[in-house]
């Protein structure tokens, strides 16, 4: 049987895995476990994405060398998978050599085949760092929208992706430096040479309509040839140049190096699945189905199917696009704070990765973009996982073990499935089935909860707590089937929980490792051989109100530096009229604490301002005083009193404490 490759998009190792990545990783594992119980020969590999100049420039900010950077995040993600579930076959890195020599053997291959050409660029140089400066190296204006832009990508603005030498007013990012443009010689793919052969390919691509829809679209309004070299040290080397490829050209061909490791580790042929392909007409096909998120469509859908369609390599059949992951119904930022970090916030916390598996997949189609809260986390584990499938599971292996010492078998002579029981069972493997060709996780997941709820219907209605005081042999008869539901249940429901499947599992014997989608419909003497416990704990309040806190406070700090960032030109300054007042009168404002009526002197003009300075003020003491005023502020009534100024004060623990000037200096004088 021919081995089917699934990938998920590589994770830069640049960063600490967030729920966004799992949106990737999880319905990929869940996917290829299915496949797998249904008799498919599955190979499941991953591996770091090294490259690139995010890397480099953190790096350098850490003072580190990148490789330093890269072990830490490649061991990070590896330990994240393995304690949510995913487990690849293999997980490899590109910055090992066999995908240097990968990645070399595949360039030089479009060179030979005419896909490469050189040409002199204007790039931005810095003059006081002394070098080019690639993608992140810097910041300038967008060439389309006008919007504040990265080197590679105006991702503030339109979010195009920039070519290099495109950017306009380009400003080295470690120095500031204003960058002049300097010619250098690059090398160009000629994408536009494979219009035609995408416009097919996309029409016959398998795979999610998000991703293709996207693609088609693109390619019918603006192909440009790619930039595919960049000046830095690390990366793969261009053959023969002092320069690296660009990192959206090594990283997909990880893809096809850790293919290589894996069967070179496991014994499979590489070339079968990368080269041979699975049919040989017009387009050459092969059995490689890409899982990713919306945000790399553009790399997987046009950019990677022209490189490979001009390396000669075969073709990957399907590309399945995830929507993006939401924090608190707000998009997922980093530096915003509406992230939720696996292992600080989630793992950490006491959280079961199982329980994050079904959110991922269940709570919405996986083409639609996913909205993330703890609130919604919680319902979905108490209300759904333990009320219907934990609550079912737990009352049948329960119920059999006390009355029954867990061998109902000792009483049945003979005996067949109920009709309803067996249907509902075949109906929900099917369904499952179908739903997996289409990607539809949450109807595959949906699926396994109605089989849960007719079970606990089931129970329910032949109240086998009655019938063991009459007919045992009856009642035996229905926790039969009880238990084959519950084996049901176990097996389909394991790709999506298969921490909790697995000790379920143990209750009844019954080993998961090479367990077949079929066997949910063979009978078998299932017995209960060890006193069950429920399989799922339930999730508390506190627990939720304690994780938000932490998320409140996270996004309060992030809008204080980005405060601290925003900078104001010399103009926007200029704009605030501030003097110098000397206080004439005061008096106390009734009715009101804090609050003091002052007649303030601010050269020429005398205007009446209120201010909340009576904790630390009397009106006595203020007479006479040099004050600085904010004069040309909008005039607003405080208790009924118009104030035409704000004085200037630094807030001392709730305690306002005025600002004054340092020597004597005449009413009316600016503050600049
Ligand atoms: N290194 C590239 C992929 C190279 S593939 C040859 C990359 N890395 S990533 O770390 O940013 O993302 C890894 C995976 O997680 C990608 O499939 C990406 O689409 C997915 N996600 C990362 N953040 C995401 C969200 N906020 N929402 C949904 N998925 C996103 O991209
Ligand atoms: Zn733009």
């Amino acid at each position: 049987m021919g081995v089917k490759l699934i990938t998920c998009g590589l994770p830069y190792a640049n960063g600490k895995a967030h729920i966004g990545h799992l949106r990737t990783y999880i319905p990929a594992d869940v996917y290829v476990r299915y496949l797998r119980l249904m008799g498919e020969n599955v190979l499941f590999i991953c591996g770091s994405d090294c490259h690139g100049t995010p890397i480099v420039v953190n790096a350098e900010k850490e003072g580190m060398h990148p490789k330093e950077l890269v072990n830490i995040y490649h061991e990070h993600f590896k330990s994240v998978f393995s304690a949510v579930g995913v487990e690849f076959d293999y997980f490899g890195r590109t910055d090992s050599d066999y995908h240097h020599e990968m990645t070399t053997q595949f360039v030089k291959k479009l060179v030979e085949n005419g896909y490469i050409y050189s040409k002199e660029i204007e790039l931005a140089y810095c003059p006081k760092c002394k070098r080019f400066l690639p993608d992140r190296y810097v910041e300038g204006i967008c060439p389309y929208c006008g919007a504040v832009a990265r080197g590679d990508e105006c991702d503030q603005g339109c979010g195009r992706y920039l070519e290099p030498g495109e950017i306009k007013d380009p400003r080295c990012k470690i120095c500031g430096t204003k960058a002049e443009f300097r010619k250098q010689k690059h090398y160009f793919f000629r994408l536009t040479a494979f219009r035609e052969f995408l416009l097919d390919y996309l029409d016959k691509l398998k795979g999610t309509e998000n991703a293709l829809n996207y693609a088609k679209e693109w390619v019918k309004k603006e192909l440009k040839d790619w930039c595919i070299t960049r000046n830095l040290e690390w990366g793969v080397k261009f053959p023969g140049e002092n320069l690296v490829v660009y990192v959206w050209v090594d990283a997909p061909i990880g893809y096809i190096s850790y293919t290589k490791e894996a069967c070179r580790l496991k014994g499979c042929d590489w070339k079968a699945i990368w080269i041979d392909g699975i049919s040989n007409g017009k387009i050459r096909w092969a059995d490689i189905t890409h899982f990713i998120g919306l945000d790399i469509v553009y790399h997987h859908c046009i950019f990677w199917p022209a490189m490979l369609k001009g390396a000669d390599f075969a073709l990957p059949s399907a590309i399945v696009a995830s929507g993006m992951v939401k924090v608190e119904g707000k998009t997922f930022s980093k530096s915003r704070g509406y992230v939720v970090w696996l292992e600080d916030d989630y793992l950490r916390r006491g959280f079961h990765p199982d329980y994050l598996r079904y959110y991922i997949v269940n709570y919405t189609s996986h083409q639609k973009d996913l909205n993330f809260s703890w609130r919604t986390l919680m319902d979905k584990v108490n209300n759904e996982l333990i009320a219907n499938l934990g609550n079912f599971i737990y009352r049948v292996l329960y119920f059999t073990w006390k009355n029954f010492d867990g061998n109902v078998w000792e009483e049945l002579d003979e005996f067949n499935l109920d009709r309803e029981v067996i249907d509902n069972i075949a109906k929900a493997k099917d369904e499952i089935t179908k739903a997996l060709k289409k990607w539809e996780f949450k109807v595959a997941s949906d699926t396994f909860m109605e089989l849960s709820s007719f079970g606990n219907n089931y129970f329910q209605s032949m109240e086998p707590w009655e019938l063991i005081k009459k007919d045992k042999v009856e009642c035996a008869r229905v926790v039969a089937n009880c238990l084959h539901i519950v084996k049901a249940l176990i097996v389909l429901s394991y790709p999506v929980l298969p921490f909790t499947m697995k000790r379920v599992a143990e209750y009844i014997g019954m080993n998961l490792d090479c367990i077949k989608i079929d066997s949910v419909l063979e009978l078998d003497n299932i017995k209960v051989v060890k006193k069950p416990k429920p399989p799922f704990k339930k999730i508390e309040e506190e627990e939720v109100d304690r994780v938000e806190k932490v998320m409140l406070e996270r996004i309060r700090r992030a809008e204080e530096v980005e405060k601290k960032k925003e900078v104001v030109k010399i103009e926007d300054f200029s704009r605030l009229d501030i003097r110098i007042g000397k206080v004439l009168k005061a008096e106390k404002i009734e009715k009101s604490k804090k609050l003091i009526k002052l007649e303030v002197d601010t050269g020429g003009e005398v205007k009446q301002i209120v201010a909340g300075i009576a904790d630390t003020y009397s009106p006595d003491e203020l007479v006479g005083k040099l004050v600085v005023v904010l004069v040309n502020l909008k005039p607003a009534k405080l208790m009924g009193v118009e104030s035409q100024g704000m004085l200037l004060a630094v807030d001392v623990g709730g305690k306002a404490v005025l600002l004054i000037p340092e020597r004597d200096v005449p009413p009316g004088s600016r503050v600049k």
